[in-house]
C-alpha cells in the first residue's frame, strides 16, 4: 500500500510543478507575454505588466508615504478637490478615473513606465520633465487645477507611489500595454453624429445626457466622472486628443470592459470619442505646447501647423494623410540638417 501512495503523491507533485512552472515563465519579473484577442480577426502579442501586490508595501514610514500616494491616486478629490481636506487645487475628478485600478490596468494609461522613464524629454513642453512636472501636468490639465509644490507631502507621496509601483521595471523593458491601444485609423473622419447615438445607448446611463457624470451623495467627488462640461478635464489634457480618448474607451468602457473583453468596435470607439470631443469643456492656454511645431501630433486640434491640414481634420481625421505628411516633413528636416 505505502509505496503506491508515495508514487501517487510523486506523480501528482510532478504534474503540479509542471503546470505551475510553465504557466508564466516571466511573471517573477512582473512582466509576461500573453496572447490577447484584441479584435475578432487576429490575435496580437502584448507584453503586459503585473503591478506589485499592495500587501507587499513595507510597514515603514516610507510605506506609509506610498500608501498615501496610492490614496491620492484613487481618491484625489477627497484631498485636493473643491471640498478637499488638504487643499482646493483640482476639480472633483480622481487620477484613477483615467488611470484605472490605481494605475495598474492594461491599456488604461498605467504607471508601469513612470519610475524608469523619467526624467525624460517630452515634445509637448519641449523640455526634460521630472515625475513632479508630469504629475502637475495632469493636475493642471486632466484635473483642470493648479500645480502643487514639489516639496509638499502630497507630491512626495505621489513620487513614492510611482517609484514603488515601477520598482521591478528597468529602463528599456518592453511593455506594450502601458498607454492605451493605438487603434487603426478610419478612412473617414470620425463622426460625432454617429457617436451621439452610441453614447446615448451605451454611456449615458452613467455619464449623463449632458456628460456631467454623477456626483457622489456627499458631493466630494463623482461616482461617475464627467466626460465633458465645466467639471471635466480641459482642452489641454491628453484625453482631448482623439486617439487617446478612442483608445481608452475601446478597452475600458462601458466600465468593466477589458482588452480581452471589449464591448465596442474600433469604429464605434472613434465615433463616440468624436462626439465627446465635440462637446464644450474648460479652456486652457495651449499656445506654448509643442514649441517645435513640426512635432505636433496628428490629432492635436489646435494650430498653427507645419502642414496644410485644418484644425477640423486634426480634430476628427481622417488622420492617415496628416500622419504621412508629418513623417515626410520630418524626413526632409533630417536631410536638411
Ligand atoms: C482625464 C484623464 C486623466 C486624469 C484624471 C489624470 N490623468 Fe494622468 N494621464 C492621462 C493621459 C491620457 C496620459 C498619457 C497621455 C499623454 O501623454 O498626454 C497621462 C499620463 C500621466 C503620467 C505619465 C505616464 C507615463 O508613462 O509617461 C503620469 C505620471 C500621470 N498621468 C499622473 C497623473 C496623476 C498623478 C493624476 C491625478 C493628479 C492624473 N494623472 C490624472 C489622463 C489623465
Ligand atoms: C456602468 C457605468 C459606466 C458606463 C456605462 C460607462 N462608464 Fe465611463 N466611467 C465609469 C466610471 C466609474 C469611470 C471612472 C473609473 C474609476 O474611477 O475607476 C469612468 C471613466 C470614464 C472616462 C475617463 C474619465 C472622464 O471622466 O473622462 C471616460 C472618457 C469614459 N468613462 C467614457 C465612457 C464612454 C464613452 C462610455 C460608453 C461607451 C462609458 N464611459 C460608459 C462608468 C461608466
Amino acid at each position: 500500500m505505502r509505496p503506491k501512495i508515495i508514487t501517487g503523491f510523486l506523480i501528482l507533485l510532478f504534474i503540479f510543478t509542471a503546470v505551475f512552472c510553465t504557466r508564466s515563465p516571466d511573471s517573477s519579473k512582473g512582466i509576461k507575454q500573453v496572447e490577447e484577442q484584441t479584435n475578432q480577426v487576429s490575435p496580437k502579442s502584448v507584453e503586459t505588466w503585473l503591478a506589485p501586490d499592495t500587501s507587499t508595501i513595507p510597514d515603514t514610514k516610507e510605506g506609509d508615504l506610498i500608501r498615501y500616494g496610492r490614496k491620492l491616486i484613487t481618491n484625489t478629490s477627497e484631498y485636493l478637490g473643491p471640498r478637499g481636506s488638504v487643499a482646493h487645487t483640482s476639480n472633483g475628478m480622481n487620477c484613477q478615473n483615467c488611470h484605472l485600478n490605481a494605475g495598474t490596468k492594461s491599456f488604461s494609461n498605467n504607471f508601469a513606465l513612470v519610475a524608469s522613464g523619467y526624467p525624460k524629454f517630452r515634445p509637448r513642453s519641449g523640455r526634460v520633465e521630472t515625475i513632479e512636472f508630469r504629475v502637475n501636468d495632469c493636475l493642471q490639465r486632466s484635473l483642470n487645477g493648479h500645480a502643487i509644490d514639489s516639496l509638499s507631502k502630497e507630491m512626495r507621496a505621489y513620487v513614492a507611489y510611482f517609484k514603488w509601483i515601477g520598482k521591478d521595471v528597468k529602463e528599456g523593458d518592453k511593455i506594450t500595454d502601458a498607454a492605451v491601444e493605438k487603434l487603426p485609423f478610419l478612412d473617414r473622419a470620425a463622426d460625432p453624429e454617429k457617436g451621439k447615438a452610441l453614447y446615448i445607448a451605451k454611456c449615458k446611463v452613467c455619464h449623463g445626457s449632458k456628460g456631467q457624470g454623477l456626483l457622489r451623495p456627499d458631493s466630494v467627488t463623482f461616482t461617475y466622472p464627467p466626460v465633458w462640461g465645466k467639471e471635466s478635464y480641459n482642452i489641454g489634457a491628453g484625453m482631448h486628443r482623439l486617439s487617446h480618448l478612442a483608445g481608452f474607451i475601446k478597452n475600458n468602457m462601458p466600465f468593466g470592459s477589458t482588452v480581452q473583453n471589449p464591448q465596442l468596435s474600433d469604429v464605434e470607439a472613434w465615433d463616440i470619442a468624436a462626439y465627446i470631443s465635440s462637446q464644450p469643456r474648460p479652456l486652457k492656454d495651449v499656445r506654448m505646447d509643442w514649441p517645435d511645431m513640426a512635432s505636433k501630433p496628428f490629432d492635436h486640434p489646435f494650430g498653427p501647423y507645419s502642414n496644410r491640414f485644418t484644425e477640423e481634420q486634426h480634430k476628427y481625421g481622417p488622420f492617415g494623410p496628416i500622419k504621412q505628411a508629418n513623417e515626410k516633413l520630418k524626413a526632409a528636416g533630417k536631410q536638411a540638417k
